[in-house]
């Protein structure tokens, strides 16, 4: 066997973690050539195995040097010997396919052989197998692609991390274009923030978008939990409650009573409504009312008398639709009537109610298109538009949603679609039977953990971490796509299946990828700061073994280039007055610049 142009070296140590190889000094060249094809000994990151008869072990090179780790070897002066650690990770019997994790462990003088493209092929299997997706190919032979198991990257979830610009966008858009173009019936969901992927899928995705004329995302504000609406609204912190607050909980939940039985996907009994439950009501009518009561005049003084009954003249009734003020005739300078309003209770809360309603960034939410026809068009509706319709991906495009509305937003969306699912778990049309992919791009700047409060209230982080938490058993899984991993929830971090690491260079970062990555692989993970823009690590139980991937550049590409400063820089520039007027005007209304 020794002759064999694959052997290496012999096993010279073993622990539980680790397996010490003191590599031949007979070999002859540090790079022998094996079937036509070249292989470098000792790189870090590459494979070994252990033939023991019909088991044949694999293990991972995870350091390199020239004195043992007890340095019994050293006394013979021969300093040139090299000495592998290698982490052991699963075995092959025969012509089985290769398992995850040994049950055996090699021992002294046992050989130890190059791992040859053949072999890696087996390990890795092939795209012949249904529900594997394509990622990439091996960082040591570009004939040999990678696969990714869909069901545990999905039900599993995963992680994109990498520092900016190490290629995170171009490897989340390359995921899931080779998800959605080999499984014509997946759902996913892309939660957009920076608006980069609407070019990247022009015909596999369905992009809603705020303000858009053909698909407008729009997210009904009583899709909200009253503490959201009341954090939105009047800036009520979860857990207080004043009397205004108090009010606005009962106008709330009395206004759902009323359209309960006028649902179109059907009545719901009053008992099992209350201030939470997502059950359409007019928002502006519930400002006018409260308007109303605050500057009507009264034919009566005592304040339980200034009723609705007791109005005095009206003047004008101002509009609910335009949101203008009623008018009254004006009370009385004596103590005759008309008598002015003693209402004061909501007189702040109802200013501040109106001058969110008149925001036009908050449009999508408080004139949700359609759905303020919520006789005719109701949740039901809203969901099948996001994840029943002929493209596998929707894209949902947060670029002109307001920053301070991100969390809330993000938080809102995935609530909904958690719960879709939870609820629908034994439908055949969804739930356990379709599962449903969330994908979060940019995740660090609205799922921060929880230490973190940086204008930033966690919505958006209660709601994916229940994806995280509970999802598999609903069918909805998660990736995240984040450059700042150590700021992200430890909490989804934790539950995290499958690491995608593209280059990290930050120790923090990097630091909790190796604490929260598994099989115990530090010595991939500390390859981090050092891979090439697009390539990554991949860890976890998506992947057969813990690898070093290639991502290929996408085309059509994201929107997320660099930009080409050299070349824009070298350039003399001509002004002209007609330039940021429409850039001063998208910043005013939010709306993006139509592009040619
Ligand atoms: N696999 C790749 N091969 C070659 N170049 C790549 C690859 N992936 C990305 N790039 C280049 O790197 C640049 C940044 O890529 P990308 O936008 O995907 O990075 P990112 O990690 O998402 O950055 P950010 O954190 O800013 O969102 C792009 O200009 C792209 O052309
Ligand atoms: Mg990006």
């Amino acid at each position: 066997m020794k002759s064999d142009v694959t052997f290496l070296g012999q096993v010279i140590n073993v622990n539980s973690s680790s397996v010490e190889v003191k590599i031949s000094d007979d070999i002859p060249s540090a790079a022998p050539i094996v079937e036509g094809k070249l292989y470098r000994i000792g790189q870090i990151g590459t494979f070994v195995k252990f033939p023991l008869g019909a088991l044949t072990l694999f293990g991972i090179v995870s350091s390199v040097s020239n004195t043992a780790s007890n340095d019994q070897n050293s006394e013979n002066g021969k300093k040139s010997s090299r000495y592998l650690s290698v982490q052991l990770i699963g075995e092959k019997q025969g012509d089985d396919d290769f398992q995850k994790g040994v049950g055996f462990y090699p021992t002294i003088n046992d050989e130890v052989h190059l791992v040859t493209e053949n072999d890696l092929l087996s390990i890795y299997g092939n795209s012949s197998e249904i529900g594997l997706v394509e990622i990439g190919t091996h960082s040591s032979s570009e004939r040999l692609p990678i696969y990714l198991d869909l069901d545990k990257l999905i039900l599993r979830h995963s992680a994109i991390l990498g520092s900016t610009g190490s290629g995170k966008s171009n490897t989340t858009a390359h995921i899931l274009k080779s998800i959605v173009n080999s499984n014509q019936g997946s759902r996913v969901i892309l939660i957009d923030i920076h608006g980069e992927y609407k070019d990247a899928f022009p015909t596999e995705a369905k992009v809603l978008r705020i303000n858009d004329t053909d698909n407008p995302l729009v997210l009904p504000f009583w899709l909200m939990n009253f503490d959201e609406l009341a954090m939105f609204l009047v800036g009520r912190q979860p857990g207080q409650e004043s009397p205004s607050d108090k009010r606005l909980r009962e106008e709330i939940t009395a206004r759902k009573y009323l359209t309960a039985d006028k649902l179109p996907a059907g009545k719901i009994n009053e008992e099992f409504i209350t201030a939470d439950s997502p059950i359409p009501f007019s928002i502006k009518e519930l400002w006018y009312d409260l308007a109303r009561e605050i500057v009507a005049t009264y034919k009566k003084s005592p304040l339980n008398e200034q009723t609705k009954e007791n109005e005095a003249d009206i003047i004008d009734e101002g509009s609910v639709d335009d949101l203008k003020y009623p008018k009254f005739v004006d009370y009385s300078m004596t103590t005759s009537e008309p008598y002015k309003s003693k209402h004061e209770l909501m007189n702040i809360h109802e200013k501040k109610i109106l001058s969110k309603l008149k925001d036009s960034r908050f449009n999508f939410m408080f004139s949700p298109g359609i759905y303020e026809d919520f006789e005719n068009y109701d949740l039901d509706h809203l969901l099948r538009s996001w994840i029943a319709h002929d493209k596998p991906l929707t894209i949902l495009d947060l670029s002109g949603v307001p920053f301070e509305l991100i969390d809330l937003t993000v938080g809102v969306i995935s609530r909904f679609l958690f719960d879709g699912m939870y609820w629908g778990r034994y439908e055949e049309y969804t739930g356990r039977n379709r599962p449903l992919l969330m994908v979060y791009e940019e995740a660090h700047s609205y799922l921060p953990n929880s230490s973190e409060n940086r204008g930033v209230f966690g919505y958006a982080r209660k709601a994916v971490e229940k994806i995280y938490k509970e999802g598999r058993k609903f069918g909805i899984g998660s990736m995240v796509v984040t450059q700042r991993p150590s700021e992200i929830s430890h909490t989804i971090l934790a539950q995290v299946g499958t690491y995608i690491a593209l280059r990290l260079t930050n120790s923090a970062d990097k630091s909790t990828v190796s604490s929260s990555a598994p099989n115990n692989m530090t010595s991939l993970i500390d390859l981090l700061p050092s891979l090439r823009i697009g390539e990554a690590v991949i860890v976890g139980e998506a992947i057969k073994v813990p690898s070093r991937v290639r991502i290929p550049l996408v085309e059509p590409r994201p929107s997320s280039n660099d930009p080409e400063l050299a070349k824009a820089w070298s350039k003399e520039f001509i002004h002209d007055d007609e330039q940021y007027k429409q850039v001063v005007t998208s910043m005013r209304t939010q709306k993006p610049i139509q592009r040619k």
